[in-house]
């Protein structure tokens, strides 16, 4: 039996982070062996907001494959792939801009967000538009379930619009995919989403050092102020990282914590700990990557290779479909 396709992906901005990891990366990780997984890295969706700096693009690029790499996803059954350098996605994009409607990307509210945070009062053609090449990302290899975040909703809903209005206009050719929501992990600031904006992250490459010195500033109960003060685990970062990273700690946690047995520094150290325990085998994996820059960009050349070949099926059948095919015989024999 042929496996399910995941298509799932990530900006090149920079580095990954726990919540990322929490979110989508173990998840992608456990998925692997299941499905026939595809993860772009969408480095045409970075320039949509990051147009006038593409320099760093490049950097990037590689920063987020040994992230990949460095937390076990596996390069012989995952394809890693780069968005350029499939030309089928940009194509598929021009296609499927034909027939959706300006207001429904007005009226995306990721896309109203993101502009608001962005401070763009005159949104660019690429970035409104955006979600439509997302569709060509998911759509162009079939694939039938997108592990997102919650704020990417609002874009698979188009792209399943998308391949319903494609399939009814022109003939039964696109995947109609199924979002699958991940959850969000705090900030170290106590804000609902970890996120490198909020300079409240932990990063999947920070050293052991850095790891103490940020949980050493996580937020903690202020109710708190000497160490025998009961404690209110319900408002407390720390606890919610250790119910993310230490499950068997927690009940007794809970306990010491409301009774003020446990001090918030002890604490603390007990979940550095942790998430230094959990860092090590990556850090391992990534220092054997950094020393070994050909073998990511080999990774990516096959991953993309194999993204393009799929991209040209699906390609064919689209253009066959909506009749625009005229010469397809003598352009196979022309390349
Ligand atoms: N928009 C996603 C993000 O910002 C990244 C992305 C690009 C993506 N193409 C995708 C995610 C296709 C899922 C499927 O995180």
């Amino acid at each position: 039996m042929t496996k399910k396709r995941i298509l799932t992906g990530d900006r090149p901005t920079g580095k990954l982070h726990l919540g990322h990891y929490v979110g989508s990366l173990k998840n992608r990780v456990a998925l692997q062996h299941d499905y026939d997984t595809f993860l772009i890295i969408a480095d045409v969706q970075a320039l949509t907001t990051n147009w006038e700096n593409p320099g760093q693009l490049g950097a990037d690029v590689m920063e987020v494959a040994k992230d990949y790499l460095s937390v076990g996803i596996d390069p012989e059954v995952t394809t890693i792939f780069v968005q350029s350098m499939v030309p089928a996605i940009a194509e598929l994009t021009i296609f499927y801009s034909m027939f959706v409607p300006v207001n429904v990307l007005r009226h995306n509210p990721t896309i109203k967000t993101e502009a608001a945070q962005k401070g763009y009062s005159d949104m660019t053609y690429g970035f409104l538009g955006y979600p439509v090449s997302q569709a060509a990302d998911i759509t162009f290899c079939k694939a039938h379930l997108v592990p997102v975040g919650k704020d990417q909703v609002p874009h698979l809903e188009l792209t399943r619009r998308i391949a319903r209005r494609f399939n009814e206009l022109y003939g039964q050719v696109l995947v109609e995919p199924d979002a699958m929501v991940e959850h969000l992990l705090a900030g170290l600031d106590g804000n609902t989403k970890m996120s490198k904006s909020l300079d409240n992250a932990i990063y999947l490459a920070d050293t052991v050092d850095e790891v103490n010195r940020k949980v050493r500033t996580d937020v903690t109960d202020p109710a708190r102020i000497h160490k025998d003060d009961a404690g209110h685990p319900e408002v407390c970062t720390v606890f919610t990282y250790h119910s993310e990273f230490n499950q068997d700690f927690k009940p007794e946690l809970e306990t010491s914590c409301r009774k003020g047995e446990i001090g918030c520094v002890e604490c603390k150290k007990r979940l550095a700990e942790r998430i230094n325990g959990l860092l090590d085998p990556m850090r391992d994996r990534r220092a054997y990557y950094d020393e070994h820059p050909e073998l990511v960009r080999q990774i990516l050349l096959s991953g993309t290779d194999r993204a393009r070949a799929v991209g040209e099926l699906t390609l064919a059948e689209v253009k066959s479909a909506m009749k625009i095919d005229y010469f397809a015989a003598e352009e196979v024999s022309v390349k």
